[in-house]
């Protein structure tokens, strides 16, 4: 597929950014930075440094680090993409913030919510900017089908449906401890259900089962899944149905649907090319479609990559932000709520979600008091 290049029209200034994390995503970012005129990648850290430097000298980063720090506090560093494993993310933008630098950071903001909120609120007070990289919302196919939605293409929204399989499934070592299939995998369809939906959501109902790699039936929690089926109830009682599983013999598969008064609007998958062929004992695409998510979404990371630039150059609010991260976060522990207690979960009764009052403007207020709050109620 021809990409595009990625070049902020109106740019005056090239945004100077570090790296941090030299793996599987900070590959893709280098990779996506690479064809953005207006952002320059000139330092990255991996604590493994020969990762660091295999990536500098293939991107032409001229630095590179064993110590995240040294990115953060890189004098010439206007803007950090934090690419390094999750567990790491909250105390790294924290460090940001303090240090003055923006922060693009890989979905989740931190693997819990008060810590979350704390990252948030760091980055709002230290007046930087922050975006949750959901990169799906930038996918051109996903935003093809919002914006029949938002135009009113199909008419009044009635149903949404989303479907997210992974070709085969992680490692026993990579669930254990990666806060299970809600948070980890499913966060993504949670998100472009709110995303799609437009409007907050209400209530969920999750149930969650193994099938593929029995040895994760002894992990605790929604860490024991590998797939899972969701229903997520919007205003007026219009649900997002999602279904998630962590392996599809025949591919990367990632297909929404929306149903509305009018009509319906669809995406399935990618394919590399539109070749088919036609045998007399098979007819279809003549290659499989893209197989996981670096090649999938590649141009949906050069495209959020250029909604964040954008939103440096000009000043603009993040496009995805740490707001919702926030409550794609609160969706997944809601959805794991509600799979291990077998019934619907108001969001309502998670009193994170008070943070998040405005779909637009999220005010994000203090843990503590939410804390206070929540002692208080009970
Ligand atoms: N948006 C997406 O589609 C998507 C896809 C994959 C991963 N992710 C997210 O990206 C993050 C990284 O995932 P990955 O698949 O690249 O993992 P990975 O294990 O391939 O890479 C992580 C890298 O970070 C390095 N690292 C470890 N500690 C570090 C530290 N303190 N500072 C800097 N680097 C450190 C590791 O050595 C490794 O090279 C995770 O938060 C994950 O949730 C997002």
């Amino acid at each position: 597929m021809e990409l595009h290049h990625c070049r902020v029209e109106t740019s005056m200034k090239v945004i100077n950014v570090g790296v941090i994390g030299a793996g599987r995503i900070g590959i893709v970012h280098l990779e996506a930075l690479a064809s953005c005129a207006d952002a320059k990648p000139i330092i990255i850290s991996n604590p493994t440094v020969s990762k660091a430097q295999a990536a500098a000298e293939k991107y032409n980063v001229p630095e590179w680090t064993a110590n995240a720090d040294d990115v953060i506090n890189h004098p010439d560093v206007d803007a950090v993409w934090i690419c390094s494993p999750s567990s790491f993310h909250a105390d790294q933008i924290k460090a940001c913030a303090k240090a003055g630098k923006h922060v693009f950071c890989e979905k989740p903001i931190a693997t819990d919510m008060a810590e979350t909120i704390e990252a948030i609120n760091a980055c709002a007070a230290a007046n930087v900017k922050l975006m949750t990289a959901l990169q799906r919302r930038f996918d051109p196919n996903f935003a093809r089908v919002r914006q029949a939605i938002e135009a009113g293409e199909v008419g009044e929204l009635v149903q949404v449906k989303l479907c997210s399989r992974d070709p085969s499934p992680p490692p026993f070592q990579y669930v254990k401890g990666g806060g299970g299939i809600f948070c980890d995998m499913a966060v993504h369809d949670l998100d472009m259900s709110r995303f799609l939906m437009g409007s907050e959501p209400k209530k969920i109902l999750a149930v969650g089962s193994c099938h593929i790699d029995k040895s994760i039936k002894t992990l605790p929690g929604p860490e024991a899944y590998d797939t899972a089926t969701i229903i997520v109830e919007y205003e007026g009682g219009r649900t997002a149905t999602i279904d998630v599983c962590r392996q599809a013999p025949y591919g990367y598969d990632q297909r929404a649907e929306a149903l509305g008064t009018k009509g319906m609007i669809l995406t399935d998958n990618m394919y590399p090319n539109t070749a088919r062929l036609y045998l007399k004992d098979f007819t279809g695409n003549a290659d499989m479609p893209f197989d996981f998510f670096m090649s999938r979404y590649k141009e949906a990371y050069i495209q959020e990559t250029l909604a964040f630039c954008k939103a440096l150059v000009e000043d603009l609010p993040s496009p995805c932000s740490g707001e919702d991260g926030l409550m794609a976060l609160i969706m997944s522990v809601a959805a794991g709520m509600s799979a291990e207690q077998n019934r619907w979960v108001e969001f309502s009764e998670i009193p994170e979600v008070r943070a998040c009052t405005d779909p637009a403007h999220c005010k994000i207020i203090d843990p503590i008091e939410f804390a206070l709050e929540a002692t208080h109620n009970l």
